[in-house]
């Protein structure tokens, strides 16, 4: 047996790593608390758990759904998305669903990559920024986020080799490992960027119900020009509570989604029907479990920024996403100061390394445990560094 080279390419992903070390410790007795994986520890809300239980009782959903989606669904995304975003959507050619966020960006590779091609990646960033071109054997081009520029890349700077053989951007606000929010103008230097080279932007918007301080986000698609050169990735996992569910959508560009729409139909069978009317009742029903999650991690952010003060670590509290992310105390590179955390208190934080060369440097640590773990996790933080 012969694995393909490309394995050799991608690193092992990241939480499959953190997941091993928290395996042993624990099989070893140790009390661990992982602040490492943004996995919300809230349930979904009930009405969406009702709406999918009888969706499973009803025969109609049993067989293989449309790989399209169903018309409810992609009128509640379309719906939603001009109520909450401002951004009209015709369910009819610029909505797919999708079996998660992360199965979108992955395919979404395979449609524009040919080989050798460019996919333009924010560093740090989401993990399938880089491995999903890899795998398409694309070439994954870096570009920098830095505080300085307030967490967004330098447009300039990306090398005109990689401009000129880039056929994706991926840009993600609020912004997963960092936090940030998007600046003003920011998105019209994209759009204008990616007219001028004619590259697809994917916006991945999976943070984007979840902001605190009165700061509400934007759609990429709502900026003039976004629907002619780009899509966004919504996914209900981190709005909703549906981490588990696999329930997501690409809205946006129609020749995109047609060419998304080509390629997936060649690769599974769409999402369970069910799912997709859990997701209806999602967009379309109450939203005040939303409103209540963001008060809750507003808590748990203020919690962590409180604690990580007095250890000497002084950050802004972020505006959106559920991460915190913080430069490591000097003389620590990021996985020797997780490594020294996880030893030190049994608490996990995930290495900024993991997620890009500039990650380096920093940790983020997840604010989806609930308020005791959390309030514990601190506490050993403080006591023990
Ligand atoms: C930036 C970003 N995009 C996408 C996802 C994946 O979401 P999904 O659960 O819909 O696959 C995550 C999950 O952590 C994420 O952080």
């Amino acid at each position: 047996m012969r694995p393909a080279g490309r394995l050799d390419r991608i690193p092992a992903y990241l939480f499959a790593e953190i997941e091993r070390k928290i395996a042993e410790k624990k099989a070893a007795g140790v009390d661990v608390i992982s602040l490492g994986i943004g996995d919300p520890d809230m349930p979904t809300p009930p009405n969406v758990v009702k709406a999918a239980v009888r969706a499973v009782q009803d025969p109609g959903t049993h067989q293989y759904p449309s790989n399209r989606g169903r018309p409810e669904f992609r009128e509640a995304v379309s719906s939603f998305y001009r109520t909450r975003f401002g951004v009209d959507l015709d369910p009819e050619t610029q909505v797919i669903p999708a079996i998660g966020g992360k199965e979108c960006i992955f395919n979404i590779n395979f449609a524009f990559l040919d080989a050798g091609a460019v996919a333009l990646a924010a560093d740090p960033g989401y993990p399938p920024y880089t491995g999903g071109p890899l795998i398409a054997d694309a070439e994954p081009v870096l570009m920098p986020l830095v505080p300085e520029l307030g967490f967004v890349p330098d447009l300039d700077a990306i090398p005109d080799q990689a401009r000129d053989r880039a056929r994706l951007m991926f840009v993600n606000y609020p912004n997963n490992p960092t936090g940030a929010v998007v600046p003003e103008g920011f998105f019209e230097r994209v759009v204008e960027f990616a007219r001028a080279h004619d590259i697809l932007v994917v916006h991945d918007s999976a943070y984007s119900e979840l902001t605190y301080d009165g700061y509400v986000a934007p759609s990429f698609l709502a900026t003039p020009g976004g629907m002619e050169v780009g899509v966004e990735v919504f996914s209900l996992s981190k709005g909703w509570n549906m981490t588990g569910w696999r329930c997501a959508a690409i809205a946006g560009n129609a020749d995109a989604i047609a060419a998304y729409w080509k390629l997936k139909t060649n690769v599974d069978s769409g999402l369970f029907d069910a799912v997709q009317l859990a997701g209806v009742e999602a967009l379309t029903g109450p939203q005040d479990s939303v409103r209540e999650m963001c008060t809750i991690y507003q808590r748990r952010r203020d919690l962590v920024i409180g604690a990580l003060r007095e250890i000497g670590i002084d950050i802004e509290p972020p505006q959106g996403t559920i991460y915190i992310w913080a430069p490591v105390p000097a003389g620590h590179t990021s996985a020797s100061f997780a490594e020294e955390v996880l030893e030190q208190s049994a608490v996990v934080v995930s290495p900024g390394s993991a997620y890009g060369p500039n990650g380096e440097g920093f940790f983020r640590i997840s604010l989806t445990v609930p308020d005791e773990r959390l309030a514990e996790a601190v506490e050993r933080l403080r006591s023990s560094l």
